[in-house]
């Protein structure tokens, strides 16, 4: 093995990567070409058994933790910390093939094109896939990389229940994935994960890299509301506790507010769920969730006010009772600017395009950035679609980015 290496001629395996990524999405394949791979379902666990087994074909030393995160490192020529890459492979419902399984996957690639090369890192190396990072089956988002880094509580997390009544505890038992790794406590030399942008930027601008200046603030709440159900035909409107009619009101002010406010500001009714949901019944209980986001922390906290605000007095107005559920809440994360200048200048060294982005979705890596140094490379998504089985990247943008990913791990590692 060689223990000298520089970095510039070598290049991942396109066709090697977009098999895996192939492979892996017809994993809960679903119609139209997406993927249905909930955190912790049987899908998730035949995804996970795949990927492992590529870890340990590539030679990598494979370990799963108590929140059935898994890590698959490689040792340097000398001692030190971990260059960590990774991301998730669990997906919404209606995901794409993309999101979080190209960083995992182009991971892998580096390792693979590292072991064709005979190199050897002088620093250690891994790659992670990190549980339920999406949030859509269990709350909150991030859950295994919170963990891992020591922001979520395990116990806390493995109690919480998902939107079928499931423990997270419980299901992770049943796929096998319930591992013995301590959490908490690993402190990588730095971590850094290539993700699709899911976003419209890149490819508007005509830039094939991001290179990633942070991520920001996430602020998800449940909310339920209870009013009583009643003929529609035969109740006044004035004697009406509506629980469907404040939903929807709440609905409005969510896209009221986040016009208002403007830049970085969006928001989302994600979930509605009414009760009896009868065509001829006022509906007397309402399920739903507010997705809030903002690059800045206090205007963050603005926006949350003023949907409390609204909700509690439009309620009130109806008669309908209000109570709610924290769901998911992080602050805006920022990158380190070396490891941002770094993705950037190693895009400009191969030749990419490239430009500085926040990111608009939560990722792994924001809760590695209060412990390591982290950043983020973005690649295009084609017509900024993501979480929707239209999800699309062209194959140069995924060589660029992994190619991008390979040479900043490297130098990271020597
Ligand atoms: C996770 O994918 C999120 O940003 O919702
Ligand atoms: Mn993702
Ligand atoms: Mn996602």
């Amino acid at each position: 093995m060689k223990t000298q290496v520089n970095g510039e001629k070598l290049e991942i395996n396109i066709d090697r990567l977009m098999g895996r990524l192939q492979t892996l999405a017809g994993i809960g394949g679903i119609a139209g070409g997406g993927v249905c791979r909930l955190a912790l379902s049987n899908e998730d666990r035949l995804g996970r058994d795949r990927v492992s087994g590529w870890m340990r074909e590539l030679g990598l030393q494979v370990s799963i933790d108590r929140i059935g995160n898994v890590l698959g490192l490689r040792s340097g020529t000398g001692a030190g910390q971990v260059v960590l890459t990774g991301s998730h492979i669990d997906t919404v419902a209606t995901g794409g093939r993309y999101d979080g399984t190209l960083g995992v996957l182009a991971g892998l690639e580096v390792i693979a094109t590292l072991n064709d090369a005979g190199i050897r890192t002088r620093k250690p190396l891994g790659v992670g896939f990190f549980t339920n990072e999406e949030g859509a089956r269990f709350a909150p988002d991030m859950m295994g990389s919170g963990v891992h880094q020591g922001a979520l509580d395990l116990e806390t997390m493995l109690e919480v229940e998902g939107i079928d009544g499931r423990k997270v505890g419980d299901t992770l038992r049943e796929i096998g994935y319930a591992g013995s790794a301590p959490v908490g406590t690993f402190r990588a030399d730095s971590y850094i994960e290539l993700h699709v942008e899911q976003g419209p930027v890149l490819e508007q601008a005509g830039v094939i890299i991001g290179a990633v200046e942070g991520v920001q603030g996430i602020s998800w709440t449940e909310y339920r509301l209870s009013g009583t159900s009643n003929h529609a035909g035969t109740t006044p409107m004035a004697l009406r506790q509506d629980a469907g009619y404040v939903a929807a009101a709440v609905g409005v002010e969510a896209r009221k507010l986040a016009l208002e406010m403007g830049g970085s500001q969006v928001a989302t009714v994600g979930v509605l769920e009414l009760k009896p949901n009868l065509v001829n019944v006022v509906a007397n209980e309402a399920l739903l969730t507010v997705d809030l986001r903002n690059t800045d922390e206090e205007k963050l906290q603005a926006a949350e006010a003023r949907i409390k605000e609204a909700i509690d007095r439009i309620a009130a107005q109806e008669g309908v009772g209000v109570s709610s559920r924290r769901l998911a809440r992080f602050e805006p994360v920022a990158f380190d600017p070396q490891v941002i200048s770094l993705v950037e200048s190693t895009a400009r060294r191969l030749g990419y395009p490239v430009r500085r982005l926040p990111s608009g979705a939560g990722h792994d890596a924001q809760m590695f950035a209060p412990n390591c140094p982290t950043g983020m490379i973005f690649v295009p998504s084609q017509g900024g679609i993501s979480h929707n089985i239209a999800e699309f990247t062209r194959v140069e943008d995924i060589k660029a980015g992994a190619d991008v990913l390979l040479q900043t791990l490297v130098n990271r590692a020597q």
